[in-house]
């Protein structure tokens, strides 16, 4: 597997903004395809301020073919309630491409974007997650609380980063 981040292949963005909308746009009123677009278009993190980070990476085939799509970003993954106390930085909108499920993208892109976090110096990472608890659970993650998205019940998760 190889990793790219977003902004270098940005014929893709379209497409993978699409299927991060079709799955988390029923918990974000606010979310749409063109904001995903943005993101996966201008990846960026000023250190000073943890709420500029919105980075993004794709894994790809040997063809160069992106395969998946995972995100490292600082706030807006809970509600403002709860983000007083759970802070960033969040693992977020991991999505592989429905043709290239259950080949091992997904557990590849968490193993990355986790050892990204690290590199860049955070000693704990937090995600939201719906439905997919199990899956992070058997990949090192501990359940920290259920909230809400849009009176949606969610899991928040988190790890603990080795420096
Ligand atoms: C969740 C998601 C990212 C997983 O991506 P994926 O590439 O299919 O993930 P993996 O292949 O690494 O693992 C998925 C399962 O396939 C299994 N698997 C991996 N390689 C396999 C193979 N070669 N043969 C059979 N099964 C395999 C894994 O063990 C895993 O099983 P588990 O769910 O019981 O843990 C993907 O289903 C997706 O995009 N879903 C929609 C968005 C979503 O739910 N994102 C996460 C929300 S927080």
């Amino acid at each position: 597997m190889n990793y790219a981040p977003t902004s270098s292949i940005p014929e893709a963005a379209t497409h993978f903004a699409q299927l991060q909308n079709d799955e988390w746009g029923h918990l974000y009123p606010a979310a749409t395809v063109d904001r995903s677009q943005f993101d996966l278009l201008n990846n960026r993190y000023d250190e000073w301020d943890i709420t500029t980070l919105r980075l993004a990476w794709f894994a790809c085939n040997e063809e160069g073919e992106p395969l998946g799509v995972a995100m490292l970003v600082g706030d807006g993954e809970v509600e403002p309630r709860d983000e007083r106390d759970l802070e960033g930085p969040w693992f977020a909108g991991l999505v592989v491409d429905p043709a290239f499920r259950r080949q091992g993208v997904g557990a590849a892109l968490l193993d990355f974007v986790t050892e990204q976090a690290r590199l860049l110096g955070f000693q704990r990472l937090r995600l939201v997650t719906e439905h997919k608890t199990k899956f992070y659970e058997q990949r090192g993650w501990t359940i920290e609380r259920i909230v809400t998205l849009n009176s949606v019940p969610n899991t928040v998760m988190f790890i603990t980063l080795k420096s």
